[in-house]
Order: structure tokens, then sequence, then C-alpha cells
């Protein structure tokens, strides 16, 4: 599909702007020549109308609530895939043959253990330290032991660093989890497939291994892979930025869990929990959490409410509050947690406030719910959002690095300080108090 071309008027100029059209039918103004023949920029907070990049890894379209991964709807790749294969996808491009997904799979089954070193790393840690905090340090610190397979315009360097940082994360995960809690680290098994192994290292003691529910390794698998890439968002943003500049996979994929951290994108899961049990403990009445989410004046949000893309319904969350459902049930538990959020959801989705704002569940609303029930710590919870995210920053990453279009990151700004005016030493400096 083609479009004329864009005509920006500003003040007596007038400029013809080429238009992009994407796969999809996306129509893009292309202003990389538009302050060289303007003099003008654009002005867009949080980047809302402003694609950064061209990509072929993920398609949202926010009004239809559609989300594939090259391609593949999420309700498909949810229900028939495997985390690793979807890992494989993401990066790859196309769904991998038994053959090469059996190497992959045998690859980072290969690469799960942590230099021993590590260990140290975690017991430097205080025992409440927050696993984001700990996880994006120990993502780092693979820098200083692989500084040979660093290189981003080395395929060999790139593919291994790729490979080490998704097998290793769970295993880090697990191991600063067992520093928390003072317990003895539980080393990879490579008899288990990826979910059930970091299962095992988290819930597993030297003692009695941990027995592994079918329901609960299906469940978690379903979970990381709705996880696994959401296109641009804050975090993969900050991946990509950061390795613009030509910094390392490790270095670029900390800063994305850092990013990942903020209450406001994957940090969200915690504080929902958090919210649902101070609505539980206050005796269940939410009137009083949907005032103040209402409320313009209190800083309070609905947490697992609203995205800047969806516009009618995650369909991400669709999908967990079902598996939500079926995992309690599957456990034979009765969550006083998941009443008050479909309670929640039901009031929500009835107020116009929300209505009007199209305010709907997000992927974190639910998930909190199930990785609860599933024994994880609330403070982890983000942390399990940053396993699902890897292959997405990994994939995103590595698209960015070999686009020979990649420039560094480097957005305008509009001024809007003080004059130029003349330096006043300290001794002549008026008291402003
Ligand atoms: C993730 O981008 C991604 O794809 C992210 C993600 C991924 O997979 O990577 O999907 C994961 O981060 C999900 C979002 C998790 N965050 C939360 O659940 C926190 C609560 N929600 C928000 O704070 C908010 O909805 C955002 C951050 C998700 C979206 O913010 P936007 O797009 O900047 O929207 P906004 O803050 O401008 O809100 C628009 C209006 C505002 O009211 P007005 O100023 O126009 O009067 O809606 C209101 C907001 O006050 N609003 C809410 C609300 N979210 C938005 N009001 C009450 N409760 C909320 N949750």
């Amino acid at each position: 599909m083609t479009r004329e071309d864009a005509t920006l008027r500003v003040g007596d100029g007038e400029y013809e702007l080429p238009v992009i059209v994407g796969a999809e039918d996306e129509v893009a103004v292309d202003i990389n020549r538009l302050r060289a023949t303007s003099g003008v920029v654009t002005f867009d907070r949080g980047f809302a109308n402003t694609a950064e990049t061209k990509s072929a890894i993920t398609f949202l379209d926010g009004e239809q609530g559609i989300l594939r991964y090259r391609g593949y709807p999420i309700e498909q790749v949810a229900e028939r895939s495997s985390f690793l294969e979807v890992a494989y996808l993401l990066s790859n491009g196309q769904l991998p043959t038994r053959s090469q997904l059996d190497e992959y799979v045998d690859e980072i089954t290969h690469h799960t253990m942590l230099r021993e070193d590590m260990k140290h790393f975690f017991e430097a840690f205080p025992r409440d330290a927050h696993p984001m905090q700990t996880l994006a340090s120990a993502i780092s610190a693979l820098a200083t032991y692989y500084p040979d397979a660093l290189d981003p315009r080395d395929p060999w360097a790139m593919d291994i660093s790729m490979k080490r940082l998704l097998a290793k994360v769970p295993t880090m995960v697990a191991w600063s989890y067992k520093h928390s809690c003072n317990q003895p680290y539980v080393y990879p098994r490579n008899d288990l497939d990826y979910v059930a192994n970091f299962l095992h290292m988290m819930f597993s003691f030297p003692v009695e291994e941990y027995e592994i529910d079918p329901a609960v390794a299906k469940a978690l698998n379903v979970l990381f892979i709705l996880h696994a890439d959401h296109e641009q968002n804050c975090s993969a943003t900050t991946v990509r930025v950061v390795g613009s500049g030509h910094a390392n996979l490790f270095s670029s994929v900390a800063a994305g869990v850092h990013a990942l951290s903020g209450p406001l994108h994957g940090g969200a899961n915690q504080r929902v929990v958090e919210m649902l049990e101070e609505i539980v403990a206050a005796g269940g009445d939410i009137a009083p959490f949907v005032a103040r989410a209402k409320d313009r004046d209190d800083p309070f949000r609905l947490m697992g409410f609203g995205h800047r893309v969806y516009k009618n319904f995650d369909p991400r969350a669709q999908i967990i509050k079902r598996y939500a459902q079926e995992v309690l049930e599957k456990l034979e538990r009765d969550d006083p947690l998941l009443a008050a959020a479909m309670q929640l959801e039901e009031v929500a989705l009835q107020d116009d406030y929300f209505i009007e704002k199209k305010l709907y569940p997000n992927v974190d609303f639910y998930s909190g719910v199930i990785y609860r029930t599933m024994g994880f710590p609330t403070d982890l919870f983000p942390v399990l959002f940053a396993i699902g995210r890897m292959p997405g920053w990994i994939a995103q990453w590595r698209e960015m690095a070999q686009d020979p279009t990649t420039r560094i990151g480097r957005p305008r700004q509009i001024y809007v300080g003080e004059g130029k005016r003349d330096w006043v030493e300290l001794e002549k400096r008026a008291d402003r108090s």
C-alpha cells in the first residue's frame, strides 16, 4: 500500500515528507530529514507517537487487542509452544525444525551453570535486597566473566552471549533467592527442561527434590511465553538505546532490567498483589480504591490497569486470567486475592472513568495471583517478568545491532531554561531565602 508524501507547513515554509507504510498498513511520516530541511524538530512525550525503528519481531494492534510473535497469534503460541521454542522464533524469525530446536535446547541446557565465584557475588548483597537489583547486577557481571565475547559486531560472540544470558538467568534468580532465604544453592540439572529446571533450583533442597506439578510447569511456561516480547516497550527501548552506543549485550539487558523494575512497567505485578492484599485486609471493599484511582489529586493508580497501546483489552491478561483460575483449581487453592481481582475488574469495566480512559486489565493484573499460588515471594514477581522478557530483549537487541541503519539513540529537546547570563561570584550572590 503506498501513501502520498506528507506536507508540513511551518510558518512560511512548506515541506514534503516521505510516508512509510508498514506490513500491517501502519502509516508513518518519515522525519529523518525534517530538521535538516525545515530547522524544526517534533515534540512527543514518552515517544507515544514516534517510531524509532522498523521491526519484524512483534506486531501489536492496541485497538483490536492483537499480539503476534513473528506473525503467529499469541493465543496459538501460548497454547502450543515452549518457552525456548519461542526464544528461538523471536531471534531467528522462523519456527525451528525438530533438529534445530533440539540443538538449541541442548546448547542452552549446557550453559545453565554459573562460575562458582558468582556465589560470593550473591552473598555480597543484603538478604532482603530486591531481586531485580540483584539480577541487573548479576547480568552486568556476566560481561566481566566473558570479556572475549562482547563485541556486538562479532557473530560468534553475539551468538554465545545470547545463549549464555538466556541459560544463566534462571540460575542467577534461583541462587539469589536461596541466598535471601539463607538456604543452600541448588544446581541446575541437565535432565530437566528450562521451566522445570528453574522450579527445581528455586524450590528443591539438597535433602529433598521439589516435586514438579505438570500443571504448575505448564502455567509457568505459558506465563513466560506471554511475557516474551512486546515490541518497543519501555525496557526494550532501553535495551536498544544502550546497545545503539555499541555497549555489549549484558550491559544493555542489565539496563533493561532496571527499566522493567519500575512500578509503571514490570514492577506493576508486585504492586498489584500488594494492592489486592490491602483490599482483602481492609475487608474486601474495593470502592475506596476505585475512588482513589479516579481522583486526579490522588497519585494512586489501579495497578495492573491501563496500557499505552492496548485500548480495548490486553490479550495476555485474558489468557493469564484463565490460567489463574485453572491453577488455583488444580492446586485446590481458594485465594481471596483472585476473587478481589475479578471483582475489581468487573466494577472498573462498568465505571465511566475507566471506560472513557480505555483502561483495562493488563498483563500484570492477574499474573501475580498465579505466581503467589506457585510459591514465589511477591518481590520476585518482576523478576519472573524479566525471565519471560529475556528472549524479547535479546531479539530486539540483535535486530538493532544487525540493522545497518541503526544510529546511536540521541533525541533532541526543547530548551525552556534561562537565557544567556554572566557568571556571578560567590560573594556577590544575593541571598534568595
Ligand atoms: C507493562 O508498553 C508495554 O508494552 C508494557 C508492557 C510490556 O509487556 O512490556 O505491556 C508491560 O508495563 C504493563 C503496564 C503495567 N503498569 C501498570 O499496571 C501501572 C498502572 N498503569 C499505568 O500507570 C498506565 O496505565 C501506564 C503506565 C501503563 C500507561 O501510561 P500512559 O500510556 O502514559 O497513560 P497515562 O498515564 O497518560 O494515562 C492516561 C489517563 C491518565 O488520566 P488523565 O491524566 O488523562 O486524566 O488514564 C489515567 C491517567 O491518570 N490512568 C489511570 C491508570 N492508568 C492510566 N488511572 C487510574 N489507574 C490506572 N491504572
